[in-house]
């Protein structure tokens, strides 16, 4: 298999690059690009660490093959704040204590931003639902929960 040219718009700046077709867009962030935010857990779709948006849908890099990534446009934690200003829900789990380790941290943020825009206020339920597919070892979930209320209070 050969390498090939793809091209992807990343945290709003266009990018073009070389890989082979099925490496992973996980690794064509952090090895490629050197967006080393976007974390591996798993590396089998089961732990979220590795969440982005593609056209604004959350999803798990490590299972994505950059060749379905051609052409897409792709927010990954480093995309979230606004220049030097947190994003509300980066601001949140720092107040709420939402991260220790931190490996999850990234994932959960951008997965907290696809919540919040699918329902600007979730309820308990949602709010768990909508965090069902990232994984937490450290925290036992309730700092985390608190930090997505936080948001949306911080949001308003
Ligand atoms: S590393 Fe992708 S889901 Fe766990
Ligand atoms: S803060 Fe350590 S895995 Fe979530």
């Amino acid at each position: 298999m050969k390498r090939q040219w793809f091209s992807l718009v990343v945290n709003g700046e266009p990018r073009k690059l070389e890989a082979y077709p099925i490496e992973r867009l996980l690794d064509v962030l952090r090895d490629g690009m050197g967006l080393a935010g976007t974390k591996e857990g798993c590396g089998e779709g089961e732990c979220g660490a590795c969440s982005v948006l593609i056209n604004g849908e959350l999803v798990n890099s490590c299972l994505v093959p950059i060749v379905q990534a051609n052409g897409t446009d792709i927010v990954t934690i480093e995309g979230v704040a606004d220049g030097n200003h947190l994003h509300p829900v980066q601001q949140a789990f720092l107040t709420c204590g939402g991260a220790q380790c931190g490996m999850c941290t990234p994932g959960m943020i951008v997965a907290t931003t696809y919540l919040l825009k699918k329902y600007s206020k979730p309820t308990s339920e949602q709010i768990r639902e909508g965090l069902n597919g990232n994984l937490c070892r450290c925290t036992g979930y309730m700092r985390i929960f608190q930090a997505v209320e936080r948001a949306v209070e911080l949001g308003k």
